[in-house]
């Protein structure tokens, strides 16, 4: 039976892979896409997951969600994914977003699931937080939290912190402490999918479809990592999404994971003990290697499948 899922993005280059690799696959029934402000703002990343849902022929309801994390000051990474978030590829609009405010719906959805529903994270947690710590008991209807979030070393929003996990670092730490268990997939592990244009060209050989061509065209439009090489980009938010069609491509470690919630130079850094010096409780599971070649042949495969 396909996984009931519920996807919070923000769309976002990287994100346009998850959510079409979500449409795309049958092991996954996704309830709702949510949305929130994140690498570029809410207006941007709400369009965007319409215009992506619309190109992949779904019906799937899109939510607008939060626009902020939830202190602070909003924040947005137009320098990776372009100002209107998915490198300047204009896609045709999508159907008007659904009525009803992302956190509300994440609650609707899990109070009236006949089964738990697995969230997916791959932008600030700011709609799953508001969620779940307004209606703590809920957390009995989630299966698992899959983010992709965080870092056990260097960040790249800052030196110390992932963007994810950075820009709304109290809506992280809401999710450690819900009680469900919370998957990680890190820097470190995102750092294994790195898309070169030699592997933009193979995917565009796999089919003329509409949205793998368009995947193509904007993943060509984001910058070569420095942190990274220069090589190519990593493709960060697909990796939430193969955790659970293909969980055979990763290997994993569990271990307990804390968010820094200070005002310094640290805030947003993840504390991930891989090795369990601290003792803490095991609230976490890091994704920690990643078989390249087979995440990426599931992705251009899915999307060809797409129109
Ligand atoms: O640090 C990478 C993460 O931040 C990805 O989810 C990217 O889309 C941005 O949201
Ligand atoms: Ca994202």
């Amino acid at each position: 039976m396909p996984l009931p899922v519920i996807l919070d993005c923000d769309p976002g280059t990287d994100d346009a892979f998850a959510i079409l690799l979500a449409l795309a696959s049958p092991e996954l029934d996704v309830l709702a896409i949510t949305v929130a402000g994140g690498n570029v703002g809410l207006e941007h990343t709400l369009r965007n997951a319409r215009a992506l849902t619309a190109l992949a022929g779904s019906n799937v309801p899109v939510y607008a969600g939060a626009d902020r994390p939830l202190l602070g000051a909003f924040v947005s990474e137009t320098g990776v994914h372009g100002e209107d978030g998915l490198g300047g590829i204009i896609l045709p609009d999508g159907k008007p977003p659904a009525p009803g405010l992302a956190a509300d719906v994440v609650r609707r959805m899990l109070r009236d699931s006949a089964e738990p529903v697995t969230l997916i994270g791959i932008g600030p947690a700011t709609n799953l937080a508001l969620a779940l710590t307004t209606e703590p008991a809920l957390t009995k209807h989630v299966a698992q939290i899959v983010l992709m979030s965080g870092a056990w070393a260097e960040g790249n929003a800052t030196p110390a912190a992932e963007f994810n996990a950075w820009s709304d670092p109290e809506a992280l730490a809401i999710l450690l402490a819900c009680g469900r268990p919370v998957v990680f997939a890190t820097l470190e592990l995102t750092a294994q999918a790195l898309v070169t244009p030699a592997l933009i060209a193979a995917w565009r050989a796999l089919g003329a479809g509409r949205c793998l061509q368009a995947a193509c065209d904007i993943q060509s439009a984001v910058p070569p990592s420095r942190r990274l090489g220069g090589a190519g980009a990593p493709l960060h938010d697909p990796c939430a999404i193969a955790w659970l069609i293909q969980p055979g491509l990763f290997t994993t470690r569990t271990c307990s994971a804390r968010v820094d919630l200070g005002p310094g130079p640290g805030r947003g850094r993840t504390l991930i003990d891989r090795w369990n010096r601290t003792g803490d409780a095991l609230n976490a599971m890091v994704l920690e290697t990643l078989d390249a070649p087979g995440f990426f042949d599931l992705l251009g495969h899915r999307l060809a499948l797409l129109p």
